[in-house]
């Protein structure tokens, strides 16, 4: 089967590349808004970009001809905190997407607690077991459907004692949450070791 993009329609491109990137790690972005409301909702069109500085970057869709919450808030204030979405966060993570009003707090909405960031304004998830204090460094506006696609430094990590082990994350004790196509998400039920078959140079 070879299927030609330009003859899609903008939604059935959008659930068909969704379902070809999986799985997809969750960006539980927290922000500032104004009269200090913390907004949170996830992204899972998010990655790990760079290193010196080192910088991530996830992608916004607009919403109907205007901008989502998250775009207006780290417009206006400049940074964002990116919290890891977890297998036992998953109800909350999806809940705090629904549609609420900029003057709602999704955190509020969904019993969790927001913490104060220590290198920028917009609060971290108090729940998440991993947050990483962001400065927007760009956002790039991609294409007719004016896609944003939100890069940001990282300036702090907060990561769980129970979740660090020898300077990387334990992903088998962190249990990140993936987005796969359409409503689905997925869990990861093992974790395998497999070296690299040559000399590892540092940065590579
Ligand atoms: C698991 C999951 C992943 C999502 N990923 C994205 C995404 O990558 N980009 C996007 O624009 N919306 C994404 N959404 C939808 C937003 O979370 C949703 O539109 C949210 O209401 C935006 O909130 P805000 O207006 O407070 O920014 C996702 C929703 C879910 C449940």
């Amino acid at each position: 089967m070879r299927i030609d993009p330009s003859e899609l329609s903008e939604a059935t491109v959008h659930q068909l590349l969704k379902s070809c990137v999986v799985p997809r790690p969750i960006a539980w972005v927290s922000t500032l808004g104004p009269s200090g409301i913390v907004n949170a909702a996830p992204f899972s069109c998010f990655t790990f970009l760079s290193t010196r500085p080192p910088m991530l970057g996830f992608a916004i869709e607009p919403k109907g001809n205007g901008k989502k919450d998250t775009l207006v808030n780290l417009e206006r204030t400049g940074d964002f905190v990116v919290n890891l979405a977890t297998e036992d966060l998953a109800q909350a993570v999806n809940a705090s997407a629904a549609p609420f009003p900029a003057d709602v707090s999704e955190l509020n909405e969904v019993g969790l607690a927001a913490t104060a960031s220590e290198s920028v304004q917009a609060p971290r998830i108090a729940d998440s077991p991993v947050s990483m204090e962001c400065r927007v460094e760009r956002i790039l506006e991609l294409g007719q459907s004016r896609h944003r696609l939100v890069i940001g430094t990282v300036v702090l990590v907060h990561v769980g004692d129970a979740y660090h082990r020898d300077g990387v994350i334990d992903v088998a004790a962190l249990k990140p949450l993936a987005r796969l196509a359409g409503d689905q998400y997925g869990c990861i039920r093992e974790v395998f070791d497999l070296p690299r078959p040559w000399v590892v140079e540092l940065g590579s």
